[in-house]
């Protein structure tokens, strides 16, 4: 289900390297990388002088068959000016030189590193590259009868011994984040009839095997046993039962875990308060939170981080039936506090108000959770950026550095008490929407809150990142593996 391409360094100077497709990075201003310039008899410096290659942000330039050089072809993107580089700028460099270059069968793909720049030392830069380079090389369209993209047979760094920093270590970090989120992407990608709660656990308890994660699912039964009652009443208008992941990932014995908590919802109809055709399309992204939590988790454990995890996904299909939860209706959470239900379109806030409640019972030093929860977060930011929101400020502003180390973005919305009064319901302890929609994002959060006590906590809404409506140079449609990389980094934050 996902890639087994082997990434590898060899030893060889990117001039040297035997490869179908070599790509390297080009500054915007500066001298191209003089190791290729001088084996292909001062060709770049050529092509530079006559503007053909400027190294501004994502130019693409590609020569077949280069004289001089032993890989076969030459694939070469724009990074932009060195002192503006940022993880974010290499990921994306990596990614579109990668979509370029793969819609072919590729045997052997190469990288150059393209050398320190911005506040990025040469191992962080390559290391961002080559993992938005294992981005870039697998897509959607799992089951096109011709493949739109080829993940390569082999991917090799070339790392010539005086590269300047220790490369196996590097190697191995990409490897594990580019499992994690090819992990995640695939789940976000797989039609929601192939994959429902009880497939979604499976492939949690294999992957969790594999790198030494414990994992515990709970079914229907004992769900109910656990009094999970407002996750229960989300699930029960499918004909497919709910499931509770639990995954325990042990890196430093002793020590208190960060809970990891995912809105898993593997398809979303919207229930009774159906959505339309145009809205639901997209809807077995729904689960992206849940991926993204299990591909950092499955990260995380592969690089044995020293630090403790505790995964908690939420599994559930919002569907309409005879059974489903009506508008009206109060649940009962397992924390005994009273939802009344406006919308059954608001489902993400009720599953996660059962599985935060979990989550803080297990007592971490703090919790993010991570869930594609509102459309009115992509109204307040945009498609690209999460929101954050959370109940500790200095919690929020680390999660937010970890995002920032991770190339990824988010950006913090208010939480002030004010907001507390948009979900008062007249007959139960709160509403599950806010009545109107205004500050839809924060009211969501607002309900999430009432569950989590006093640990410190962070809600990020994905609604946005988790999904791509249109291809972009750096980026193919569909899932896009969001919030795995900020979830390694955040593990190698420890636990303090
Ligand atoms: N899963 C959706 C949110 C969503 C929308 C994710 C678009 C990705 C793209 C969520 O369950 C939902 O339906 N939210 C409602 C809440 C409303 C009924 C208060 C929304 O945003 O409209
Ligand atoms: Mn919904
Ligand atoms: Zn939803």
């Amino acid at each position: 289900m996902i890639p087994t391409t082997p990434i590898e360094r060899v030893p060889a100077s990117p001039s040297g390297v035997v490869a179908d497709w070599l790509v390297a990075g080009v500054w915007e201003g500066e001298k191209p990388p003089a190791d290729l310039d001088a084996a292909t008899g001062g060709l770049l410096s050529w092509l530079n002088t006559a503007g053909d290659l400027t190294g501004k942000p994502l130019e693409l330039v590609p020569l077949l068959k280069p004289a001089g050089l032993t890989a076969q072809r030459l694939m070469l993107v724009g990074l932009g000016k060195r002192a503006e580089a940022t993880r974010l700028r290499f990921h994306e460099a990596g990614a579109a030189a990668a979509r370029a270059v793969t819609g072919k069968a590729v045997a052997t793909l190469a990288a150059a590193a393209p050398g320190a720049g911005g506040g990025l030392n040469a191992a962080d830069a390559l290391h961002a590259f080559a993992v938005g380079m294992t981005q870039g090389f697998v897509g959607p369209g799992l089951r096109k009868a011709t493949p739109a993209r080829y993940a390569p047979g082999r991917f090799v760094l070339a790392l010539p011994a005086d590269c300047g920093f220790n490369p196996a270590p590097v190697v191995f970090a990409v490897h594990a984040a580019a499992r994690g989120m090819w992990l995640a992407r695939a789940l976000v990608n797989t039609p929601p009839a192939d994959l429902d709660p009880e497939r979604f656990a499976d492939i949690a308890v294999e992957h969790a095997a594999t790198v030494g994660v414990e994992a515990e699912v709970w079914d229907e039964h004992r769900l109910e046993a656990e009094r999970m009652g407002a996750l229960l009443a989300v699930a029960r208008g499918s004909d497919r039962p709910p499931r509770l992941v639990i995954l325990r990932y042990v890196g430093t014995p002793g020590v208190p875990a960060i809970a990891l908590v995912g809105k898993g919802v593997t398809f979303d109809s919207g229930g009774l308060s159906l959505k339309t055709s145009e809205q639901m399309v997209d809807m077995k992204c729904d689960m992206a939170g849940a991926a993204a939590v299990l591909g950092g988790i499955r990260a995380a454990a592969e690089l044995k981080l020293p630090v403790n995890l505790l995964g908690v996904l939420a599994l559930v299909e919002n569907m309409p039936s005879g059974k489903a939860m009506k508008l009206g209706d109060v649940l009962t959470t397992r924390l005994g506090k009273t939802i009344e239900v406006l919308n059954s379109d608001a489902e993400g806030r009720l599953i996660l108000a059962d599985a935060l409640a979990y989550a803080a019972e297990q007592k971490p030093v703090a919790m993010v959770d991570f869930a594609t929860l509102t459309g009115a977060c992509m109204i307040a930011l945009g498609p690209h950026v999460s929101g954050l929101m959370t109940n500790n400020d200095p919690w929020g502003d680390r999660v937010l550095a970890a995002a920032g180390r991770a190339g990824e973005r988010a950006w913090k919305l208010p939480m002030d008490a004010h907001y507390d009064e948009m979900i008062r319901s007249k007959v139960a302890d709160m509403r599950n929407t806010g009545g109107s929609r205004y500050g839809g994002a924060i009211t969501a959060a607002k309900l999430l809150q009432q569950f989590v006590g006093d640990v410190p906590w962070v809600h990020l809404d994905i609604a946005g990142p988790a999904w791509a409506d249109n291809e972009s140079a750096a980026s193919d449609t569909g899932g896009t593996g969001c919030m795995v990389r900020t979830i390694v980094e955040l593990a190698r934050g420890g636990v303090t």
